[in-house]
């Protein structure tokens, strides 16, 4: 290991996401805790723009600090360092080494972060990260296949429907008229492939859902289009590897329409539209280990890693449960649900991140070829 026997732990935060502010306070959080005793961080900071900074890279993303030196990764797992790049002009012109790493903490929420693009960028440079791989961040991604691979695992999903832009853009009567055969009002139009609400909609009516489908295919080439339940909101977080482990159930309560963006992120903890959290949520034991169970099946049936927050709807009505999505890179400052459930099941957020970290290093150990011997030999046809 680097720096004597301190563990050298990149954290990669910002991002080209409409979630950079959301990663930022998840990330500040994240370094505040890391125990400075056993780990030495390197701060990476990604622009806006997707450019890679560090020197402290936290005030270069919120004050421009213009100290901070532009750095790239090498598809090269030779290297395994971060490279400073030089400039000569504005051109890029030699890279040296910064820093070599020994683990990654992506902590990127939504799109070039959380989908599976920085996993394979880091599966190339042959660094241990931590966190879901290429697969396991890009399905949790994806609403619309999300839904494909519960659905062939038996999990239960609300009735849905894929709709092409493209198609809705050619065929806007044809499309209304195979959504309302399928499912009735209230509808949810959502992007595919985003996340923080950002896109989605709540309609209520025909003029509604043409605007949501209007709204969400603003940001994706594919839409879901989603049956509305009036939902209690449970969500689990799922720790581990190949042996996952779910905390304890909790409860988001909206006090918004539904948990849109401003409920997520505008609201103010003391105003009328702040979002409860309630640890742990008041239901039967029998159900939270009914919920337990499907979560734990869930991270499995995506291939999950490292952690993964499992969201829930539960049909007021009918009391039916639905698995609505995985987050691969859930919210994770002190105050957010995925370390607040950990906490309430017994392990403090800096014991979280030690384990984190140790699960990135066993799933990189593990993921290392064996050798030919111990491989078993191949049957004889
Ligand atoms: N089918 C649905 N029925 C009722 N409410 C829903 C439904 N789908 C989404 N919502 C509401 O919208 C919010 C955001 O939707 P979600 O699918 O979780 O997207 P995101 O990835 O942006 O969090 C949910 O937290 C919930 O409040
Ligand atoms: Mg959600």
């Amino acid at each position: 290991m680097s720096s004597g026997q301190k563990i050298r732990v990149g954290v990669i935060f910002g991002g080209r996401s409409g979630e950079h502010e959301v990663s930022l306070r998840s990330a500040r959080s994240v370094m505040a805790a890391l125990d400075a005793t056993r780990y030495e961080v390197v701060p990476v900071g990604i622009d806006k723009n997707g450019r890679w900074l560090v020197g402290d890279a936290l005030a270069a993303l919120t004050q421009g600090n213009p100290a901070a030196r532009p750095v790239a990764l090498l598809p090269d797992p030779q290297v395994a360092a971060l490279l400073q790049i030089e400039q000569r002009g504005e051109q890029p012109a030699a890279l040296t080494e910064l820093a070599h790493l020994d683990v990654v903490f992506p902590v990127l929420h939504g799109p070039y972060g959380e989908d599976g693009t920085v996993q394979g960028l880091l599966e190339l440079a042959g660094l241990p990260y931590v966190g879901a791989g290429v697969v396991g961040s890009a399905v949790g991604m994806d609403k619309a296949i999300f839904k494909q691979v519960m659905a062939a695992n038996g999990l239960p999903i609300l009735p849905w429907l894929l709709v092409n832009r493209s198609d809705w853009r050619k065929r806007p009567s044809a499309v209304l008229a195979q959504i309302e055969a399928a499912l009735y009002y209230p509808i949810f139009t959502k992007p595919a492939n985003l996340g923080s609400s950002v896109g989605i909609s709540k309609c209520r009516n025909r003029a509604e859902l043409e605007k949501g489908l209007h709204e969400a295919a603003v940001y994706d080439r594919r839409l879901v289009v989603e049956q509305g339940i009036n939902a209690r909101e449970l969500e689990i977080s799922v720790l581990g590897n190949d042996d996952p482990i779910a905390s304890v159930v909790g409860e988001i309560c909206p006090r918004r329409e539904f948990y849109d963006y401003a409920a997520k992120y505008l609201a103010e903890p003391d105003s009328d539209e702040y979002t409860e959290l309630i640890i742990p949520a008041d239901i039967p034991a029998a159900l939270a280990d009914a919920l337990r169970d499907l979560a734990i099946r869930a991270y499995k049936a995506v291939d999950c890693a490292g952690l993964g927050r499992v969201d829930f709807l539960l049909d007021k009505e009918s009391g039916q449960v639905y698995i609505n999505e995985i987050n691969t890179i859930p919210g994770f400052t002190r105050i957010s649900m995925y370390p607040k459930l950990w906490e309430a099941s017994g392990l403090s957020y800096p014991a979280l991140l030690d384990r984190l970290i140790a699960l990135a290093l066993e799933r990189h150990a593990e993921k290392q070829p064996a050798p030919l011997s111990a491989q078993p030999a191949p049957e004889d046809e």
